[in-house]
């Protein structure tokens, strides 16, 4: 496995590279999700090719007050991790951005709720910092989760309108046996919060039955979300919406494309999910 440090080398990597390249963007503290993209990025690059991972705690992307500070750092797991999932290249940039940058990467309308709306700044941060990661690694394709939807919507958005000739390829979410979905912040939870955490699933499943048996009202469904979460541990709600999948615009009643996305605090680690129910 190569190991890449800087933007130059990156750069005079391309140069000499040959062949397809599929491109895995993370923050690290990989875990069986990361394993997961890694696998699909496999799949779609061949033998031959290349599965490039990026590990980055890109600080543009965490609001002023969260937690870039205590985010996990595990380099030399990750390494050994990249090692053994048969990663060729490692992307591990010490440096990423000039003092005076000028320059960021905005998307206007899927940004504008759900996550958005209680991280101001976090999806112009995302989308920066993928840009550069594009332009630095030159994938043919990139690997992204569903666990992060608006993410993976956001960033669908910004490669067809700013015609970066990438592929996006979605990967259905990895939970834990509970349902909890695998994220490198469940490391933050208190045994007590862990048990509390799979409450997020709980709500999206019941809601998800009630749909197929025909319960269409948004307000109702959700309602019913807030029940199971709110009586979980140390939980606190920060959103439960219904939205059309395709443009995260909110419904008032279910029809084809519905997703229900959810952000709760448990305790003070905020905690996203999602789940299509129609
Ligand atoms: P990170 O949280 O490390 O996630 C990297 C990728 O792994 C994202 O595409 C995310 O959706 C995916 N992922 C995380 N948990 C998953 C799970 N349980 N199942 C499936 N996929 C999962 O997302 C980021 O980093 C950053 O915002 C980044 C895109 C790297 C830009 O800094």
């Amino acid at each position: 496995m190569k190991i890449i440090e800087s933007t130059d080398a990156a750069h005079a990597h391309v140069r000499r590279r040959t062949g397809k390249s599929v491109l895995v963007p993370t923050m690290g503290a990989l875990h069986r999700g990361h394993l997961e993209l890694i696998r699909v990025a496999r799949e779609h690059a061949g033998n031959a090719g290349e599965v490039a991972v990026s590990i980055f705690v890109n600080p543009l992307q965490f609001e002023p007050g969260s937690d870039f500070e205590k985010y996990p750092r595990p380099e030399s797991a990750d390494e050994k991790f990249c090692e053994d999932a048969g990663v060729n290249l490692l992307f591990r940039p010490r440096q990423m951005y000039f003092d005076d940058r000028s320059v960021y990467v905005e998307e206007t309308r899927l940004s504008a709720g759900l996550c958005g709306a209680s991280r101001p700044g976090h999806f112009q941060g995302v989308c920066t910092v993928v840009a550069k990661l594009f332009n630095l690694l030159a994938p043919a394709a990139t690997v992204f989760g569903e666990k992060d939807y608006q993410q993976l919507a956001v960033i669908r958005r910004m490669v067809r309108d700013l015609n970066f000739p990438i592929e996006i390829i979605g990967v259905p979410t990895v939970r834990e046996a509970d349902g909890l979905a695998l994220s490198s912040r469940n490391q933050y939870l208190s045994a007590d919060e862990r048990a509390a955490a799979p409450a997020l699933y709980q709500a999206m499943l019941r809601v998800k039955e009630l749909a197929a048996g025909g319960e269409n009202s948004v307000s109702k469904l959700i309602d019913v979300a807030k029940e199971v979460v709110s009586p979980a541990k140390r939980a606190r709600i920060d959103y439960i919406t219904i939205v059309d999948a395709e443009n995260l615009e909110p419904l008032e009643n279910l029809r084809p494309n519905a997703l229900i996305a959810l952000a709760v605090f448990v305790g003070e680690t905020r905690l996203i999910d999602n789940l299509r129910l129609t």
